[in-house]
């Protein structure tokens, strides 16, 4: 639709439109945090039954549940709501590919930051309490093991769909072990595993993430072959592999940093092996304003986090003396590309 088309009215409803989008960001984020899909997951219920069950007061409380219906989050019939489709598929904790850890992010974190976008685009500083920790924030945030369980869950629910983009994208065949650096719980490297059964796994990762790997593996029946490596990666050498893979990881860092990391990983992989990068890389041509946004997201949470272009990923492979294998799009939801690299044999 262009802007002229419509009534003026029409016209003038796609500012609202944008001016309240928050809205419906805020009521996915509330019902998350209220468990109100776990709750209507198995049965329906009527408006009082949910609200006494939930502990919510405000009279409000029917609006609410119908404009999730509207949102087609939940269904109603006879006055019973149950949890929809869609939010079967995704907002259950249950399921692998469970979002609503990274909706109660948004809500904790993501949100009061963009609520300063004016400031961040006058004075270029993050404003998130994350960005206020510095280089620290990793392990800062690690000390509080619920709040790192947390954050786990927002990171895998970016990055499982990468893993399974990545464990089809690859000639896993050629090789027998791969490490995922910076691999947080160990989400990619498990679903990597799993879709390849003759697969070694490691995860290097700060040290205090261990009881979570550990957790996530038992839960995913991947103990036996994959493992955790606790460490900084840039005060001890990498553990040796056929494929590391970065995800997610680059960004976070300082150019010259990011530099580091693929020159100890040049170390580390063995010779014929591959380095993976996957991330949302700048195309110089894209247009399409939720990856733009996406990308303002980043910046305004850590003040070091800049993505890097395709060129760039060519460019980092090449300097740490990796052969470029090639730049591919994936079909996930922050829109990765992998760049893959060899080691010469
Ligand atoms: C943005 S997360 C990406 C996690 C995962 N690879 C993904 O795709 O979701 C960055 C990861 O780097 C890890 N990390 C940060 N600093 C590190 C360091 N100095 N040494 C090792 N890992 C580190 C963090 O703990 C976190 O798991």
């Amino acid at each position: 639709m262009t802007s002229a088309t419509g009534s003026p009215a029409a016209r003038a409803r796609r500012i609202v439109a944008l001016n309240t989008a928050y809205f419906q960001a805020k009521a996915l984020q509330s019902a998350v945090e209220l468990g109100l899909f776990e709750l209507l997951a198995d049965r329906a219920a009527d408006v009082d039954q949910i609200r006494a069950e939930l502990g919510v007061q405000h009279r409000m409380f029917k609006d609410f549940l119908d404009a999730l219906a509207g949102l087609d989050l939940l269904e109603v019939r006879d006055g019973r709501y149950r949890t929809a489709e869609l939010a079967r598929e995704f907002l259950l904790p249950t399921v692998p590919t469970y979002l609503g850890g990274t909706a109660r992010q948004h809500a904790r974190l993501h949100y009061h930051a963009w609520a300063q976008l004016t400031e961040a685009l006058r004075d270029g500083k993050a404003k998130s309490a994350v960005a206020a920790q510095g280089t620290l924030a990793y392990p800062k945030q690690y000390e509080d093991l619920d709040r790192a369980r947390q954050i786990m869950l927002h990171m895998d629910a970016h990055n499982g769909f990468t893993a399974d983009e990545l464990a089809r994208e690859l000639d896993w065949s050629r090789y027998t072990s791969f490490v995922d650096v910076g691999g947080g719980r160990g989400n990619v490297a498990s679903r990597i595993a799993t879709a390849h059964p003759h697969l070694r796994g490691a995860v290097f990762d700060l040290p205090a993430l261990r009881p979570l790997f550990d957790e996530l593996v038992a839960t995913a029946g991947t103990a036996e072959r994959v493992t955790f490596h606790g460490g900084d990666f840039f005060a001890t050498d990498l553990p040796e592999a056929d494929v590391l893979v970065f995800g997610h990881v680059l960004p976070d860092w300082p150019v010259a940093d990011r530099r580091e990391l693929l020159r100890r990983a040049h170390k580390a992989v063995r010779p014929g092996g591959a380095v993976v990068l996957y991330d949302a890389m700048i195309d110089p041509d894209e247009r399409d304003p939720e990856v733009l946004l996406q990308r303002i997201n980043h910046t305004m949470i850590r003040d070091d986090s800049s993505a890097y272009s395709l060129q760039q990923a060519r460019d980092y492979l090449a300097e740490a003396g990796f052969a470029v294998d090639r730049v591919v799009a994936t079909d996930t939801i922050t829109r990765d590309h992998l760049a893959i690299g060899i080691k010469s044999a």
